[in-house]
């Protein structure tokens, strides 16, 4: 639906001209072919571009292009020791007062949850956003429904420990392709249980997809290519929607970041929030230890004393193997996607550092239409989508700490179909099988077979499971629920 009824000669010239002298003339190339609603159409695309600042991007996100072969091994050292709390190694009892003071912080509404779910989930191939994703565990719930359904349980256990009510604010960051979808699936869903008083929507911002020589690609003859600005579009986003002026009104200090696909997430982690809120942290990343030291994913580290990740591509191979003594790799921290920031440290981000951030480039085949006005699905990289990551602000931190989490227990992400055989479908539904059969022998039960499901409604993380599987033996597919909990989930979600 266009905004306007009809573009007038004057408002064109102004556009042509304006885009001229930014050498981005030919996005008007099709206007005689165009109706009068496609016109408009284009006009609002064009309009929405700030093309002086969108020049500026590829030409930063471009010249650090020629820095991708630099290595950085000489420059890198690990997070100091004193930054660095590994969860498999902490006394339990400590563990305990962690997640107590979390607690607290919930029941005083001081929590808040930010998950990133702007993603086009390309790899996946699912239609929908990636969070109504099913993968297919016995209780047949999508990951937005187990998401919210840990929120809910932790409100319950803040109020059996503290006697209060607190809520946990939950933003959840969209995108052009996926607000409407979301939207309209919580709303079906009843916002799982949660009160939709206490869940935004948002979505982030979008930067157009350019050819490697700076022109931006018409997507139709009447459309802009566009993509979301990556999950570091948070920072922005939250500043111009409203949601930190929204944390301030009630009362959020912390905020926990984290990624749609990991379905093991301890979403707003009680332990995470207390040792950050213990250690006055402003900014926290948690970590899993590299499988191995080819493992492709960025460490988080030390470059010239600042904190930041180092994607394995920066690092040659004899640093990726460094050992310590102890036989561990020197650089071991592998960064999840999992954060924790302070309010006053988003707002600092906001104001100051946002223009500041990192322009990353990722070649890839975009739809575009040729020089003859065909649109052409090319079979190779064609164009640049430039993205900002939400790690890239760990630098401006004052007190960065970072949680090493046991894999096995909170990352298992899903990125791709089962045919690729790894971080897919099937590997989740084993990581949360493997899991929730850990927490039940925990509690003195036994679980005959492989699928084994506990409800998020039933148990946190393992938590207050005695008294139902103490000495019972469970046959698979096994799904323990709360009591009252409705088992009857459409396996459509
Ligand atoms: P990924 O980088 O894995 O991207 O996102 P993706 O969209 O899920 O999948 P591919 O690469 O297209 O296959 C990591 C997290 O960051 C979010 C994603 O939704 C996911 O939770 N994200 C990514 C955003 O919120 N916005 C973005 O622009 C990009």
């Amino acid at each position: 639906m266009c905004f306007r009824l009809q573009i007038t000669m004057t408002e064109f010239d102004a556009m042509k001209e304006n885009l001229t002298e930014y050498g981005q003339e030919h996005l008007l190339k099709y206007w005689e072919e165009l109706s009068e609603d496609q016109r408009c159409l284009l006009t609002k695309d064009i309009e929405e571009l700030n093309l002086e600042e969108v020049n500026e991007f590829f030409a930063r996100a471009t010249s650090s292009l020629a820095e991708e072969n630099l290595k950085l091994d000489d420059k890198m050292e690990p997070v100091r020791e004193e930054q660095y709390l590994s969860i498999s190694t902490t006394d339990k009892k400590q563990l305990e007062r962690y997640n107590e003071k979390g607690l607290e912080q919930i029941a005083d509404n001081k929590v808040g949850v930010l998950l990133m779910a702007g993603g086009q989930g390309t790899r996946l191939g699912f239609a929908f956003p990636k969070g109504m994703f099913n993968v297919g565990l016995p209780s047949n719930k999508s990951l937005f429904r187990i998401q919210a359904e840990r929120i809910l349980k932790l409100q319950r256990l803040a109020h059996d420990l503290t006697g209060k009510s607190g809520r946990i604010a939950w933003y959840i960051m969209t995108s052009e392709h996926t607000m409407y979808p979301t939207k309209k699936y919580f709303e079906e869903n009843n916002y799982f249980g949660l009160s939709p008083d206490d869940i935004l929507m948002f979505e982030q911002g979008s930067l157009p997809c350019y050819d490697f020589e700076g022109k931006i690609l018409l997507d139709q003859k009447y459309h802009v290519a566009k993509a979301p600005d990556g999950n570091g579009g948070l920072y922005r986003a939250l500043r111009d929607r409203g949601i930190l002026d929204d944390m301030e009104r009630r009362g959020v200090s912390y905020l926990h970041a984290h990624s749609v696909d990991n379905i093991l997430t301890k979403v707003a982690d009680p332990v995470f929030v207390g040792y950050c809120a213990e250690q006055n942290a402003d900014c926290a990343a948690k970590v899993v230890e590299k499988s191995h030291p080819n493992e492709a994913v960025g460490v988080v580290c030390q470059v010239d004393g600042k904190y930041q990740v180092v994607e394995y591509s920066e690092i040659t191979q004899h640093t990726a193997e460094l050992q310590k003594p102890n036989g561990k790799l020197v650089f071991n921290a592998g960064n999840i996607c999992n954060h924790l920031f302070t309010s006053d440290f988003l707002r600092k981000i906001g104001s100051t550092f946002e223009k500041e951030l990192k322009l990353h480039v990722a070649k890839k085949k975009i739809p575009f239409v040729d020089e003859t006005g065909t649109r052409c699905n090319p079979e190779k990289p064609n164009g640049i989508k430039i993205e900002k990551f939400v790690f890239d602000v760990f630098q401006f931190a004052e007190h960065f700490v970072t949680v090493e989490v046991p894999r096995d227990e909170e990352f298992s992400a899903l990125k791709n179909a089962d045919s690729a055989g790894k971080d897919c479908a099937s590997t989740a539904r084993a990581d949360i099988y493997r899991l929730h059969r850990k927490y039940i022998e925990a509690a003195g039960g036994t679980v005959e077979g492989t699928e084994c499901e506990i409800s998020p409604l039933l148990s946190y993380a393992g938590e207050n499971l005695e008294a139902v599987v103490h000495g019972q033996i469970f046959s698979s597919p096994v799904h323990l629920m709360a009591q009252g909990e409705c088992s009857d989930i459409s396996n459509t979600e």
